[in-house]
């Protein structure tokens, strides 16, 4: 999908021009893979323009950064407002929105130099449905990748950085290659983990299944809102080793994801899933979680943060 600029982006604390937000052809991160980043939605709702789970967001970026020991010298806060600003100062009504922190030019070995600083840049933008218009409403074709994930005392996949999306773009291209929208990828020991830019999700006799962190994975924020609400809804949620044929067992699979949001799996291996539409508890969880945006579904966690008010809303 294609970018469209829009007007300002922040920078270590300042607006620049979309055009102007440019780096060095010898920044670290650009050759070795050093930067950590978020993909944060805002949803234009009835009661204004939301970013969904921006805290939690924020709180992952700094893990991520913690994980690769980056000397970070924004705060939580200041990138929260960052994320804000950029949907309010672009006139955005539903964004995407990428904060990124990563090392830039200044040294070129493996470590930074001891004194360099990660730079801290939020851009926002317009961004419709990742896997196509249609998926959320017909479902995906996913196929099982060649590509496993990286084995335990690896890559940390529960950081969410730059370098880790060699691994994603593998499976991502295999997947285009054999014809399918998707593909899952299996972990080191063969067990389901996720798919290059989405977890997963099987339904089987109304019981929902997803594999564990366990499984060099990305716990997903939007796999987490999935479970609450699934466990809200009197579904019971299983976090789990899942051996590969349980795709094809399976009565339902959706990927999750921000960028992806929730997405029905039609067919896996060229295999019909159920009976190839998407299933009743997908459609059921869909409706939870468009719900939040459309004002059907009551926030009771405090997930929405508005940036702005509709005034006709009292
Ligand atoms: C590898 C990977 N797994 C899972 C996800 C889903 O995470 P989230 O729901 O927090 O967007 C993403 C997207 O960020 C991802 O890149």
């Amino acid at each position: 999908m294609s970018l469209t600029p829009v007007n300002f982006i922040w920078h270590n604390g300042n607006w620049i021009p979309w055009q102007d937000a440019q780096v060095h052809v010898l920044s670290h991160a650009l050759h070795y893979g050093t930067s950590v980043f978020e993909g944060i939605r805002a949803y234009e709702t009835p009661l204004g323009v939301a970013i969904f789970r921006l805290d939690d967001h924020i709180k992952r970026l700094f893990e991520s950064a913690h994980i690769y020991g980056f000397d970070v010298q924004v705060d939580h806060q200041e990138i929260m407002d960052a994320c804000k600003d950029a949907v309010t100062k672009n006139d955005l009504k539903s964004a995407y929105i990428r904060p990124i922190i990563f090392y830039g030019y200044g040294g070129m070995g493996l470590l930074p130099p001891a004194d360099a600083k990660a730079e801290v840049y939020v851009a926002a933008f317009p961004w419709g449905a990742y896997l196509g218009a249609d998926s959320l409403k017909q479902g995906v074709d996913a196929g099982v990748s060649s590509w496993r994930r990286p084995a335990p005392g690896t890559i940390p996949t529960s950081a969410k950085a730059g370098g880790h999306y060699l691994s994603s773009r593998l499976i991502a291209s295999e997947a285009k290659r054999l014809g399918y929208h998707e593909g899952i990828a299996l972990d080191a020991a063969g067990y389901l983990s996720e798919g290059p830019g989405e977890n997963l999700f099987l339904v089987r006799d109304n019981v929902l299944y997803t594999p564990s962190p366990a499984h060099a994975l990305l716990p997903g924020l939007t796999r987490d809102t999935l479970m609450t609400l699934a466990r809200q809804a009197s579904f019971e949620v299983r976090e789990q080793s899942i051996p590969r044929e349980f795709l094809y067992l399976a009565d339902e699979l959706f990927f999750t994801g921000t960028a992806a949001e929730v997405v029905p799996i039609r067919s896996i291996d060229g295999k019909r899933v159920g009976s190839g539409e998407p299933g009743p508890v997908t459609r059921q969880l869909q409706d939870l979680f468009f719900g939040l945006f459309n004002g059907r579904t009551v926030d009771q966690w405090g997930w929405m943060d508005y940036v702005t008010h509709n005034s006709e809303v009292s």
